[in-house]
């Protein structure tokens, strides 16, 4: 395993990496490693632990087999409604794709039948390589992403070219975890991304006034002393089930909106480049890691909720890192 990321950084992107104390790494899997890996079940752990530190697990060359015909047609095809569906999203317990032109059912059939495929095979994948999970996860949307990001109409919230940490506003996680698993299927054009630090070190730098643009106040439900005893033995979600989204949820998605409309934090924040080639995977907790997309067309997508249970390092996420700082201010 190669922990060096050196020869994906871009030498004319300016990079400013002194000031990040805990520097994510890019950890490349090539071919060779992933068949020893999944006879090692400690080289599997160490995968989740490093994905759940921040770092990016890349595979140079993608464990998914996607057919040429697919490939052709993917590349083919654009979405509709661009300002309403970010991406082309398939739902696979619903085996349903939105954001593609309804009027086409044969083209929209087809799209869903390739969107379907790839879902199951990136999950089949993902249940040896994350094996140590015990696939306690709930299998989200898969998306196909085929605008180029570089220069999108978004508004400002819904951008991807702004850092910012993963919430999604309709789909609460209760404290799970978002993991992303992509594919670049641009034949030619590499997918350039953009980091800066990970979701601990943020917080604790918003909390201590040390990020520009003032603080998004913790979830006050954990703050008090009967959340203090419920995080200690239930968890957010049963704080107030009622509620549409826990504070757990509501924390994240204001933290994410915090991020991306802060323009100083954009600005001078240090950051990390790095170029996703032709034919590479990777994949990231993208609440756990800041991240944006600076340019890039045609990229698969497959999202899984990881039950927050089963972390290797539970200390280190989003829900551990905000439970801590619950209890320590009562
Ligand atoms: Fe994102």
């Amino acid at each position: 395993m190669d922990r060096g990321a050196d020869f994906l950084l871009s030498g004319t992107t300016a990079l400013k990496t002194e000031d990040l104390k805990d520097q994510m790494q890019l950890v490349t899997i090539g071919k060779t490693d992933l068949a020893t890996a999944l006879q090692t079940p400690k080289r599997l752990s160490n995968y989740c632990a490093q994905l759940e530190a921040g770092d990016i697990l890349f595979f140079p060359q993608t464990p998914i087999d996607i057919p040429g015909d697919d490939l052709a047609f993917l590349l083919g095809h654009q979405q509709v409604g661009g300002a309403y569906h970010k991406n082309i999203a398939y739902r696979p317990l619903e085996d349903r794709i939105t954001g593609f032109d309804a009027q086409d059912s044969t083209g929209a059939k087809r799209l869903r039948g390739i969107m379907r495929r790839y879902s199951d095979d990136v999950i089949g994948f993902l249940r040896g390589f994350l094996g140590p999970y015990g696939a306690r996860w709930k299998v989200d949307y898969a998306s196909y992403r085929p605008e180029e990001e570089q220069g999108r109409d978004l508004s400002l919230r819904k951008r991807n070219d702004l850092l910012h940490t993963d919430a999604f506003p309709t789909r609460p996680t209760n404290g799970d975890r978002i993991l992303r698993f992509f594919n670049n299927i641009n034949p030619q054009k590499t997918r350039s991304w953009i980091t800066t630090e990970t979701f601990d070190a943020l917080v604790e730098k918003m909390r201590t006034g040390k990020l520009n643009g003032g603080r998004v106040p913790l979830p006050s439900s954990m703050t008090s002393s009967a959340a203090k005893r419920a995080l200690a033995s239930l968890g957010l979600g049963t704080l107030a089930p009622s509620l549409r989204r826990s504070p757990y949820d509501e924390f994240m998605m204001r933290f994410h909106n915090f991020l991306k409309e802060n323009s100083e934090f954009q600005k001078t924040c240090p950051k990390q480049h790095w170029e996703f080639p032709p034919g590479s995977s990777w994949m990231v907790y993208t609440d756990m890691v800041s991240h944006a997309v600076l340019s890039g067309q045609f990229a698969l997508e497959q999202t899984l909720i990881v039950s927050r249970e089963v972390m290797v390092i539970p200390e280190k996420s989003p829900y551990g890192v905000l439970s801590r700082l619950a209890i320590s201010q009562n």
